[in-house]
């Protein structure tokens, strides 16, 4: 929509909600699963959901990858693969989706928030105190992926024996000093509903490189029977655990696998174009007094396909209402974080916990943090609308000319 007073404003909003269409190359084999009703994993050899497995787990550099049906039932499994004590403590951001927090109690733990700070990093003294308090183990969410510091982060849980699940729903193709996030904490989950880089509708993954996590986490996410045998590389390891296990069936079906595996090797082009445009959004919200975009972490290299920000300056929730309800009225949903309502990135929103712990950093971050996303497929002249609507709304509901 052309509108008021802003002359560069004047093309139609972009959708940012639309996927990317899924690679010609689905198509054929989705035809021939359907031909054959061949939809489940475990009937034939070489089955897609097979065949994805090994594609992501040589993408990702690591011994095992296990799709399930979501990153929620991925982090699950993890935590279940672990062999928690029921009630023990996970420590998770308390900036992060209410999946987090909801995987840790479905696997009969009990979430430690830990406060984050505007750059949408965990606070390290805080983690580090609350590590000391003991924890069964950490499950830190690379939220919008923004990567808090792993150096430090895998030191303390090394330190303290406490084992790490990285959550890198938002991080698929992030590098920390060039390792692959995801790989570097003991287990990592992936994510493949529709808003994330790779899009399956729904879908998961687990990845580790330790023989008995893998085996254990298999076998509970459905591989009954003897099924195990068409997962290569963990024979010894399941004769450990059959019948030893519950069966959780949280499996990937083949039509999943279809989609998904013509997408790996759009990753890297995906990754480029989203840190392109995250780059070019960021610089011109840089230049506005009203905004700042933190920086990737020196080791971070980043894949983003959203934008966040902090509002700089504004001193009240009305006026930060007022401004995403003019991002709004131009096509642009710039939700911030703390005043959208029902959030379920805002902790105090996850009464399923509980009493709602203090955390003051945290809700601070929140009442004045945006979310923007910017999916890889979009144009300059789209990210230039964007930007320049941030900008227009922002002058005007926080008084500039
Ligand atoms: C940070 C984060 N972790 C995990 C999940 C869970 O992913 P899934 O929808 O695949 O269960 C989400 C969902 O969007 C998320 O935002």
């Amino acid at each position: 929509m052309a509108h008021d007073g802003h002359s560069r404003i004047t093309a139609p909003a972009p959708n940012v909600y639309d996927a990317e269409p899924i690679p010609e190359g689905a198509r054929a084999e989705i035809d021939r699963l359907l031909q054959s009703g061949d939809l489940f994993r475990y009937t034939s050899d070489n089955a897609p959901v097979s065949l994805l497995e090994a594609e992501f787990a040589a993408f990702m550099g690591v011994r095992y990858a296990l799709a399930v049906s979501s990153c929620s039932a991925a982090m699950f499994l993890a935590l279940k693969a672990l062999d928690l004590p029921r009630g023990s403590r996970v420590l998770i951001p308390a900036f992060t989706f209410a999946a987090v927090p909801s995987a840790v109690v479905h696997a009969d733990c009990v979430p430690v928030l830990i406060e984050v700070g505007h750059d949408f990093r965990i606070d390290l003294t805080d983690f580090r105190m609350k590590l000391a308090e003991g924890a069964g183990a950490v499950m830190i969410s690379h939220m919008r992926g923004h990567t808090s510091d792993m150096d430090q982060i895998m030191a303390a849980c090394d330190a303290a024996g406490v084992p790490l699940v990285e959550d890198a729903a938002h991080s698929l193709g992030t590098l920390w000093d060039g390792r692959r996030i995801g790989t570097i904490g003991r287990i990592g989950c992936f994510s493949f509903q529709s808003y994330k880089l790779v899009n399956a509708g729904e879908g998961g993954m687990l990845v580790t490189d330790d023989p008995e996590i893998a085996a254990r986490a298999v076998i509970m996410s459905g591989a009954y029977e003897h099924n195990w045998k068409k997962h290569p590389g963990l024979q010894n390891s399941f004769h450990l655990w059959q019948n030893r296990l519950p069966l959780y069936n949280m499996r990937m079906q083949n039509l999943s696998a279809a989609v998904i595996r013509p997408q790996i090797p759009e990753i890297d082009r995906r990754v480029r174009d989203g840190r392109a445009n995250h780059d070019r959004v960021a610089d011109r919200l840089n230049a506005s007094p009203w905004f700042r975009v933190p920086k990737a972490l020196p080791k971070e290299d980043r894949a983003p396909d959203s934008l966040q920000f902090n509002l700089i300056g504004v001193e009240t929730d009305a006026a930060a209402v007022k401004f995403q309800e003019l991002c709004k009225a131009r096509g642009v949903g710039a939700n911030v974080f703390g005043l959208s309502r029902d959030n379920a990135r805002a902790f105090w929103n996850w009464q399923f916990l509980g009493e709602v712990p203090d955390l003051p950093k945290t809700r601070a971050m929140l009442m004045r943090a945006g979310d923007l996303r910017l999916p890889a497929r979009l144009t300059a002249a789209e990210l230039d609308y964007i930007a320049d609507t941030l900008i227009a709304a922002a002058d005007e509901a926080f008084g500039r000319d």
